[in-house]
């Protein structure tokens, strides 16, 4: 895969495509990085990127001009038509199956906008997904856009090990993960369940399940409204 991103602060996004994960997969092949200054696109004597508000009104507008060469730019070196994404909180609110749509993709570029709005022909006529992270405003996009990376990027085949397989992550099942525990087995009198030091690994992936389903049933009883319950499973609920 390749991920190109449009920053005015690319070094915002060195320590975190340089370290764990993200490092391993560019090393292993997995994904290539590009981080690309739109300012360099801007095409006036000061490279200015925003301007004023037609209408008026505070704050300032990211100008169409720069981030469409910029695309324009990458799109010609491609082999593929790329996903075109811009973070901003008015996009759809970003899941665990977004994040498996995108890891599908050949090449994504995101567009990060900071401080200001961006004009709307951008939405409009250039970008083919708007990304929110959540419910809340960012200073800009780039944290959402390494948010958006980060959960992709770890889904891309090789990319974690067969034991941090993503099969039992919290969201890919539609439930929370159960819980965990390690050494030792009693820490401060705080005891582990007696279950997991059973060696019965039937009673084990029972506990397990019943916990995942007791977890997301108390923290995120929303996500149960969608979810597809087992013939088990409603058994364990009627007990
Ligand atoms: N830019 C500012 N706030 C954001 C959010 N919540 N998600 C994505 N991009 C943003």
């Amino acid at each position: 895969m390749k991920i190109d991103v449009l920053t005015l602060f690319p070094t915002m996004f060195t320590g975190v495509f340089n370290e764990s994960i993200l490092k391993r997969a560019q090393e292993k092949g997995a994904v290539t990085f590009q981080l690309v200054n739109f300012r360099e696109f801007a095409d006036n004597k000061h490279q200015t990127v925003d301007d004023y508000p037609y209408g008026g009104g505070a704050g300032m507008v990211l100008k169409p001009q720069p981030i469409f060469d910029a695309v324009d730019h990458l799109t010609k070196q491609s082999d593929h038509r790329p996903r075109i994404i811009l973070l901003c909180p008015q996009g759809e609110r970003y899941t665990q199956k977004k994040a498996e749509e995108l890891a599908k993709e050949q090449h994504i570029i995101f567009i990060c906008g900071h401080y200001e709005g961006y004009d709307e022909r951008i939405r409009e006529h250039l970008v083919t997904d708007e990304i929110s992270i959540g419910d809340y405003v960012l200073t800009g996009g780039e944290l959402a856009a390494m948010v958006v990376i980060d959960s992709v990027v770890r889904l891309l085949p090789g990319v974690l090990g067969n034991e941090h397989s993503p099969v039992h992550d919290s969201y890919s099942s539609g439930l929370l993960e159960h819980p965990h525990y390690t050494r030792p087995a009693d820490f401060r009198g705080m005891k582990v369940p007696d279950v997991l030091l059973s060696g019965n690994h039937r009673l084990i992936e029972e506990w397990r399940q019943k916990q995942s389903l007791r977890r997301t049933w108390l923290r995120r009883p929303d996500l149960l409204e969608t979810y597809e319950l087992t013939e088990q499973q409603k058994k364990w609920i009627e007990q």
